[in-house]
């Protein structure tokens, strides 16, 4: 029984040497340790071994076992291997082939219509300035001379937060933290651009949408600075052809007050559809900061004037750019931003 012992472990070993694939393994470890293979089948029979041989046989045969299994994981470690390796080389890299394509984003179109008016004011010696979206009602309104009951109020639809908190609807109370902060300094010459609320829905009007304030006081800013300063930025901004038309208006916090428009940029002031065939497109309310403003901002309304605008950016873009719904700024629809560049 040991001289069978010796040929099987003879016999399994070169087996599982010549063993090609796992499925060959496979089939290797059934024939030599499965539960009917040949090892089994002869420790089965070591009843029929003489007794004192026995243990020797039982010991030698659980041995023959153990080492054959660990051959067998070694076997299959080392087909695993080449497999990956064989893997390997049929994968070469072909650097010829063109690259997946990185989607970079680009500049929405409100964003790049606020760099470029930054630009042109920041040109002029205007600085950038910033209040908060979250307002109180002192800053909104009543230092802006529009006091709790004044009708003006109703022109600015508003979202109250608490009774003395509110989304700002203008962003004309930076006006009022510019001055507060630099009073009684001159001069102040500010730009705050920045998202402003409204209770508004339609093709033309959006419940958030963006302005632009100016800002400038000093010693002996006159009307004549306000429309200098407006019919650069026109220009600047349309085209060197653009006129511009200053018409009476009121806001609280400005006195004399205006509406200003530019020449129709679609049909070049002669009417359109456009411009309702006015040649006239409205864009933005402006005036010389009122008297009470400038006294609760800090600034003695006897030794300092100044200008203010204010400017719906959306506006601007839809004018320079041809667009025909408001909605479309907010509606992150691919196939119209991607035309922006
Ligand atoms: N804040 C005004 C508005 O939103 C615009 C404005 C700003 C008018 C500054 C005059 C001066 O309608």
């Amino acid at each position: 029984m040991l001289d069978k012992l010796k040929e099987l472990e003879d016999e399994a070993k070169q087996n599982i040497e010549a063993v090609k694939d796992l499925d060959e393994l496979k089939e290797a470890r059934v024939r030599f340790l499965g539960k009917k293979g040949e090892l089994t089948k002869l420790l089965r029979s070591l009843g029929s071994a003489p007794p004192e041989d026995r243990p020797v046989i039982g010991k030698k045969a659980n041995a023959l076992r153990e080492e054959l299994e660990r051959a067998i994981e070694l076997k299959e470690q080392s087909l695993r291997d080449a497999r990956k390796g064989e893997q390997w080389e049929n994968e070469r890299i072909d650097v010829t082939l063109p690259g997946s394509p990185a989607t970079v984003g680009q500049k929405h179109p409100l964003t790049l219509v606020q760099e470029e008016i930054k630009e042109i004011f920041v040109g002029l010696g205007f600085q950038l300035a910033y209040g908060p979206e979250i307002e109180s009602d002192y800053y909104n309104f009543e230092a802006l001379n529009i006091p709790a009951d004044h009708p003006a109020r109703d022109m600015q639809d508003s979202y109250y937060i608490t009774d003395q908190f509110l989304l700002r609807t203008h962003t004309s109370p930076v006006q009022i933290r510019a001055m507060e902060k630099r009073a009684p300094k001159l001069p102040v010459r500010v730009i705050c651009l920045g998202k402003v609320y409204r209770r508004d829905d339609d093709a033309t009007h959006s419940s958030m949408f963006h302005q632009c304030e100016g800002l400038a006081v000093d010693s002996d800013i006159t009307f004549a600075d306000l429309k200098g300063t407006l019919h650069l930025f026109a220009r600047e901004m349309f085209g060197p052809g653009q006129k511009v038309r200053f018409r009476p208006s009121f806001f609280p916090f400005t006195e004399p007050s205006a509406e200003v428009d530019i020449s129709c940029i679609m049909c070049g002031g002669s009417g359109c559809r456009v411009c309702s065939n006015s040649g006239w497109l409205e864009i933005l309310g402006a005036g010389m900061v009122h008297p009470r403003v400038l006294e609760v901002s800090g600034y003695d309304p006897r030794k300092s004037t100044g200008f203010a605008f204010g400017m719906g950016i959306e506006r601007i873009a839809m004018l320079k750019y041809g667009i025909g719904d408001l909605r479309l700024f907010f509606s992150n629809d691919l196939r119209f931003l991607k035309q922006f560049n």
